[in-house]
């Protein structure tokens, strides 16, 4: 059941030391391929991350003001870029005022997270990196847009925390 997928993803923040398979990262990109997008836009790429050398410096770049240490045994990252809409995507956010590549990169993160968890590895979306030290570090086009990355991984622990999240009514209700 798909809730059980929901209450087992977390934001991981102890790896082990391991190797994450690459079959299993091409699944992760497989479940974003096929993420919806505003007018079928998607306005994304993906830099997989998981060769020995170029593990420590990515997970460097993400420990910017000495955040996010727990990433130097992640066994992989995704980094997350951002790409051009199409023309009726970008019409489309002018329109409605809306940054639907926000969105649609958001939806394409979410896939990959839950086909993770669903392979048995764990994940942290983080938002908080140098971007010019992975493009530089990855070789990347120096005017790309890095939205997120995602560090994956295999969790430490075997047990979950408690999810912490507003309740029903603080969020939702039925229109009269
Ligand atoms: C856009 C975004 C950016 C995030 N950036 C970070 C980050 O830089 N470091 C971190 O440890 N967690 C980061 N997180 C994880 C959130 O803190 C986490 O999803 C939230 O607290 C809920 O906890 P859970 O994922 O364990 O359910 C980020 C999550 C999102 C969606």
């Amino acid at each position: 059941m798909f809730m059980n997928l929901v209450n087992s993803r977390e934001s991981c923040r102890h790896f082990l030391k391991k190797e994450v398979e690459r079959e299993k990262l091409i699944n992760c990109i497989e479940a974003a391929r096929l993420a919806p997008s505003a007018c079928n836009s998607q306005p994304w790429s993906f830099v997989i991350v998981n060769k020995e050398g170029l593990l420590e410096p990515v997970a460097k770049a993400t420990q910017k003001i000495g955040m996010n240490k727990f990433t130097d045994n992640a066994g992989a990252f995704i980094v997350v870029c951002q790409e051009k809409a199409n023309f009726t995507a970008k019409i489309g956010s002018v329109l409605q005022e809306t940054a639907f590549q926000d969105i649609d990169i958001g939806i394409a993160v979410t896939h990959i997270c839950y086909e993770a968890t669903a392979q048995g590895l764990s994940t942290c979306i983080l938002g908080m990196f140098d971007d010019k030290k992975i493009i530089n570090t990855l070789n990347m086009p120096k005017n790309k847009k890095i939205k997120l990355v995602i560090a994956v991984g295999y969790a430490e622990r075997d047990y979950l925390r408690k999810k912490v999240r507003k309740e029903f009514d603080e969020i939702a209700y039925f229109a009269e």
